[in-house]
């Protein structure tokens, strides 16, 4: 891989930016979104975005006491249909029914003490509580309380029989409330409420139950306490396809050179690295666990022989780096691939893609390798598309346009599930 000298401000932020990339679980989800009496009810209208934005159709219905909080006109906006707060409108009857049979899923956010208690007790006196009562679908239930009231006996009372009746409890988050005081009761944070819902329908996906093991991102190899080699990979190509496999139900470990991004999927686990080393130890020991290897870094091949403690000081004189190889962490895990597992990796090439990228695939012992070229415009580091070419161990080869890492990530979902018929059809190791 080429490097690059940088100074380390110039590197990776400390700040994760929680990845943008769109994850398809929620794609074509039908969700009912009650809001109740909350000051947290501003939550929900990130959180109608939010699902909005993963392709879910979102149907937000109010109970009157929120309407005092956010307006019915921020919904309706960010949700692109009409909200709905009274068993009976002004000229129609919102049929709870029907809207609870539609449903993939309800979620109460924020549900209040008050919403809780009429859930827990039956008490259909409003839209909210009728259709819950009618929904057939899963709910998933956000309380927003102050502390007080949410350790009272009765709120405890109507958590716990909820929860009897196999509703799905969202945690409350802890901190500054409403009131000034401290403590539990915050409504969750809409990406965690969004992220239990991805949970949720991932566990149905079809890579339930499997475990994959991606590297991405760049690696740093320090010269000194300033500077180090490193690359311009930003990690995006193997957050999308983390993301897409853990949206398909995959336990996901992230094994991430330094890089900005984060991902608030709980199906995701990362392993944060700076150098090559870390990252071939860290690879090394999740490796046994995974049925499918992504080898998407941009690993340094050499690091500097020796690590100065003080920064090297400028001086008119040449300075030779001395460069040691680094472990070639596709090339280990090739040796040790037993019968079972997959293993794909990428090739970013610059010329003679087709010989270098093939020449990988069989020296790496890879099941099939992605390669991108430097020379498509739109392709490789940092941006956020790709255009590749996947060649297959059993000589297939698919040439894929230009098109967005998250798209990608799905197409190559689809040849690594063909290989795998493939390879036990075969029974090839
Ligand atoms: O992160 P992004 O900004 O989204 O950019 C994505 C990407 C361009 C980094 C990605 O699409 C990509 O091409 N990754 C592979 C980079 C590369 O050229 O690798 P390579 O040809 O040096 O290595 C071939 C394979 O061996 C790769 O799977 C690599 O991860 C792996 N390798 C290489 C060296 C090494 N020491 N250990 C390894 O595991």
């Amino acid at each position: 891989m080429c490097t690059i000298f940088f100074n380390r401000r110039f590197g990776a932020t400390d700040k994760p930016e929680y990845s943008q990339l769109p994850m398809r679980i929620l794609d074509g989800k039908k969700i009912i979104l009650c809001v109740s009496g909350s000051i947290a009810a501003y939550k929900a209208a990130f959180l109608t975005r939010l699902l909005v934005k993963k392709g879910a159709a979102v149907q937000v219905l109010m109970t009157p006491h929120a309407t005092r909080f956010v307006s019915p006109l921020t919904f309706s906006t960010l949700s692109t249909r009409p909200v709905y707060m009274d068993v009976v409108g002004e000229d129609e009857w919102n049929n709870h029914v029907a809207l609870g049979l539609w449903a993939d899923a309800m979620v109460i956010a924020p549900a209040t003490a008050s919403t809780l208690a009429k859930l827990a007790q039956g008490l259909s006196d409003n839209l909210v509580v009728a259709t819950y009562l009618s929904a057939r679908c899963p709910v998933f239930i956000a309380p927003a309380m102050d502390v007080d009231m949410w350790h009272h006996p009765a709120t405890r009372e109507n958590i716990e029989r909820l929860l009897r009746y196999g509703n799905h409890l969202i945690p409350v988050g802890n901190g500054p409330l409403a009131s000034g005081l401290s403590g539990e009761g915050r409504l969750a944070e809409p990406e965690e409420i969004a992220a239990q819902l991805e949970h949720f329908f991932s566990r149905q996906g079809k890579l339930a139950g499997q475990r994959w093991l991606i590297t991405a991102g760049p690696t740093y190899e320090p010269m000194d306490p300033v500077r180090f080699i490193g690359n311009r990979s930003s990690g995006k190509m193997g957050m999308a396809i983390a993301e897409a496999a853990a949206a398909e139900g995959a336990n996901v470990v992230l094994v991430l050179g330094p890089s900005a991004l984060s991902s608030t999927h709980p199906n995701i686990q990362i392993i944060r690295v700076e150098t090559a080393v870390e990252m071939h130890r860290a690879a090394m020991e999740q490796f046994d666990q995974a049925q499918v290897t992504v080898l998407t870094a941009a690993v340094a091949d050499y690091r500097p022989e020796h690590i100065a403690s003080q920064k090297i000081k400028k001086t008119s004189d040449t300075r030779i780096l001395g460069l040691v190889p680094n472990p070639d962490i596709a090339a280990d895990l090739g040796k040790r691939k037993a019968a079972g597992q997959l293993v794909i990796g990428f090739a970013l090439e610059t010329d003679n893609e087709y010989t270098n990228a093939l020449d990988k695939l069989q020296r790496k012992n890879f099941d099939l390798i992605v390669l991108n070229s430097l020379r498509d415009p739109g392709a490789g580091f940092s941006v956020d598309t790709n255009k590749v070419t996947i060649f297959f161990a059993n000589n297939k080869r698919w040439d894929l346009e230009l098109k967005t890492k998250t798209d990608l990530a799905a197409d190559l979902l689809e040849a690594i599930e063909e290989y795998r018929t493939f390879a036990d059809t075969t029974n090839l190791d």
